[in-house]
């Protein structure tokens, strides 16, 4: 439905996945899909007023996308998560959820347009979604990389370039990648993932600069280590007895685990979204995360190269 036509229903859970619900009881609406002004009908009156703002969270089924979507649909926004298993995380939580899975073109494009039909606009889109990967470079299968690359870097890509063409004709629109700290250098054992998150930080700020004269909004927000379920769905290169890299490799995964474990609280990282929507020129990166993680990518320009990979590698036991 083209809402700059047609007479829809807004009032946040009155979307759903498939088409347009009309809730029981709700209000007559007509939204004006360019510049988010709903004209709600009352009974002698039509009344502008602003609607909620059109929401797309990739990744909504856990951790930091989980919070983040659960707090944006408390305070009013049109929500629309996205899982792998949609139908799974659609009877547990309270926003509707889309197919997608990073890798595939055609479930990006799918998930868009779905959106767009239900609503006629979108607003804002969270790019979340995202796994790890870990392994010793000289030994981890490149496919394995290629792969991960798809998922955390040309995913999020294609979801930008899926989502561009509406915030243009909208003249508006805000796109947070969620990134990480590990981009700020090459962890060991990490180096493809810290890869896959630099380069879709290096390409968003040159869509940053690209589209600023279409009104469109683009940062990245960098985490440090946060409690979620990236460890279960995390890809291993295989711990082998046998490589040389075994003893460095096994206590390296104990570690990051263990970080991920005592990490903070994907609440935290609401805030800094909000302040980020609320803002009308978002900075270019934001960083969220324990205060020693915050501060290592300043170390790193700071400090001469060696003495910031001693302690590096100090911190590793390397
Ligand atoms: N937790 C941290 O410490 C941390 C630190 C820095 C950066 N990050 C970044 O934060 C983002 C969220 O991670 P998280 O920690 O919240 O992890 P999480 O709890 O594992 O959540 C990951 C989300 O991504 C979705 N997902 C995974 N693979 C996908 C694929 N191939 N296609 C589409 N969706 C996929 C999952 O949905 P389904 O499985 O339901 O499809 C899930 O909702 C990621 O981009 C991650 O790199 C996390």
């Amino acid at each position: 439905m083209n809402s700059t036509e047609g007479l829809i229903f807004a009032t946040g859970k009155s979307y759903t996945t498939s088409s347009c619900r009309i809730p029981q009881g709700g209000n007559a609406a007509r939204v004006d899909g360019c510049s988010g002004v709903m004209w709600v009908a009352c009974p002698f009156l039509l009344i502008p007023t602003r609607m909620s703002e059109v929401v797309i969270i990739t990744g909504a089924s856990s951790g930091l996308g989980l919070a983040t979507a659960l707090h944006m649909h408390k305070n009013g926004y049109v929500v629309f998560g996205t899982s792998r298993n949609p139908e799974k995380y659609e009877k547990q939580f309270p926003f509707p959820f889309l197919f997608l899975e990073n890798a595939d073109p055609v479930s990006i494009q799918s998930c868009v347009e779905s959106v767009l039909n239900q609503t006629g606009r979108l607003d804002i889109l969270i790019n979340n979604a995202g796994v790890g990967i870990t392994g010793p470079m000289e030994e981890i299968d490149l496919t394995d990389v290629k792969d991960h690359f798809e998922i955390n870097c040309f995913g999020p890509m294609r979801m930008i370039q899926a989502v561009l063409p509406q915030m243009r004709k909208q003249k508006k629109g805000l796109i947070i990648n969620i990134t990480s700290i590990a981009a700020d250098m090459g962890l060991p054992f990490r180096g493809a993932y810290s890869a896959a998150k630099v380069a879709l930080e290096r390409m968003s700020e040159s869509i940053r600069l690209e589209s600023h004269s279409f009104g469109i909004r683009i940062c990245n927000l960098a985490p440090g280590d946060f409690v979620s379920n990236i460890a279960q769905r995390r890809h291993y290169a295989p711990l082998d007895k046998e490589s040389p890299y075994f003893e460095m490799y096994k206590f390296s995964l104990d570690q990051i685990n263990e970080h991920v474990d005592k990490g903070i609280d994907p609440n935290h990282i609401v805030r800094t979204i909000e302040e980020i929507i609320k803002t009308k020129k978002p900075k270019v990166r934001y960083k969220v995360g324990a205060p020693l993680q915050k501060l290592s990518g300043v170390l790193k320009t700071l400090l001469p190269s060696r003495i910031f990979e001693k302690l590096l590698m100090n911190h590793y036991k390397l």
